[in-house]
């Protein structure tokens, strides 16, 4: 059977003549034949855990685990080691009432059968990259290519369809966390140099989930790493996402072409449907933009350090959720190509704008685009990115 512990449960157990704290390791006092049990007025209050369980397994019999982070709060976070994927995150409502924010499913299965990047860990560059090629110190390095001509999301197998190794599981009292690592070798969809990678996930008592990423080359290379996860804040296959409204603290975008390559261009959102520097729902003008949002916002923050980046509310839960990240930029992905054929957790069919996503990173194409900040990494650098979702209700 398959190793499960619990890293953290503490159950704070508080009796009529006081507060008895029960810490891991130590025993409930039994009670002597001249006492009676304190009845359950007992209050139980879960503090931070981090839980480790089988998943399933890859059809080349690679065993698959399942983290559970739980806060104080009861916020919920489940990832797999398969794809690094957040596979849901349950946060309360403006009632206390848990929801699951996030589309994916249920069981594993649904994760190897192939899905839009249902919460995952994309890379070793996450977004396009024009007709899949480009010049790194006068190389001409060709990658898969799986969005007709272009390359997307790290390949035909990126980052989001390996198994990641598990590193640390653990939770004290201000965050859990798991962390996991992959290697992705010279040549691996076309990229140079091996790539260690890892990413961290942390379930914090002030109720963010905060990914970090690492990673380090051996030879020159491009990273861009993102996750790719699909909201609902008022609870996944719920309907659709119009009526969310966002604030984006971006006053630029890149503009792309039918390809969805940025032309290289960096425009002002101003009197445009793409302006949301001020609380806007997203459905308000998404006609005027085709078939919906799939842009990269250019943050004014600039990257480099933690700062804020997007909001959104949705009204009817009133669930908020902040982003804070270390990257550049931000894709406003409005699951435009969801089409109701993916039938996902509980029996619920996503359709179209059933979710959005905010994958923060560096530009698309920036490989190809030499005004774009630069994505290489270069033997002896360590390359870090943080993001930080954090919620609330109003
Ligand atoms: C992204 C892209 C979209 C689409 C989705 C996955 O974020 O920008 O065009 O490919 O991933 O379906």
């Amino acid at each position: 059977m398959k190793k499960r512990f619990w890293i953290n449960f503490v159950l704070v157990v508080t009796t009529v003549c006081g507060a008895a704290v029960c810490m891991p390791g130590c025993k409930k006092k039994t009670p002597t034949s001249t006492e009676t049990e304190a009845k359950p007025k007992a209050k139980e209050t879960r503090l931070m855990s981090a839980n480790e369980e089988t998943f399933g397994q890859t059809s080349d019999g690679r065993g698959i685990n399942l983290y559970t982070l739980t806060n104080t709060n009861g916020l919920k976070a489940r990832i797999t080691n398969y794809g690094a994927i957040l596979v849901s995150l349950e946060v309360p409502d403006r009632n206390g009432r848990l929801a699951d924010i996030t589309l994916g499913f249920d069981a594993l299965e649904g994760y190897l059968k192939g899905h839009p990047y249902f919460g995952a860990t994309v890379g070793r560059y996450a977004n396009r990259i024009g007709k899949a090629r480009f010049v790194l110190d006068g190389v001409e390095y060709k990658l898969a290519a799986n969005n007709g001509e272009n390359h997307l999301h790290g390949g035909i197998k990126g980052f989001d369809k390996v198994v990641w190794k598990p590193e640390d599981l653990r939770a004290d009292d201000n965050e859990a966390l798991v962390k996991m690592s992959y290697v992705s070798e010279d040549g691996e969809e076309g990229y140079p140099g091996n790539l260690a990678c890892t990413v961290t996930y942390a379930l914090t008592k002030d109720n963010e989930l905060k990914m970090s990423y690492e990673a380090e080359t051996d030879k020159t290379t491009v990273v861009n790493l993102t996750n790719h996860s699909y909201f609902n804040l008022a609870g996944q296959g719920t309907g659709d996402i119009l009526g969310h409204e966002l604030k984006l603290n971006a006053d630029k975008y890149t503009p792309v072409d039918e390809g969805l390559i940025p032309t290289g261009e960096i425009r002002s959102v101003k009197d445009s449907p793409m302006d949301f520097t001020l609380p806007m729902s997203i459905g308000s003008r998404i006609k005027q933009v085709g078939n919906g949002y799939d842009h990269n916002y250019v943050l004014n923050s600039g990257g480099g350090s933690l700062a804020w980046a997007a909001r959104a509310y949705e009204p009817t839960s009133g669930r908020i959720m902040e982003i804070h990240t270390t990257e550049p930029g931000v894709q406003l992905y409005t699951g435009n190509f969801l089409d109701g054929s993916l039938t996902g957790k509980a029996g619920k069919a996503y359709k179209k704008h059933y979710a959005f996503c905010l994958e923060t990173q560096h530009f698309p194409d920036s490989p190809n685009k030499p005004n774009f900040p630069s994505v290489v990494l270069q033997p002896g650098q360590k390359y870090t990115s943080v993001t930080v979702h954090k919620f609330y209700t109003r």
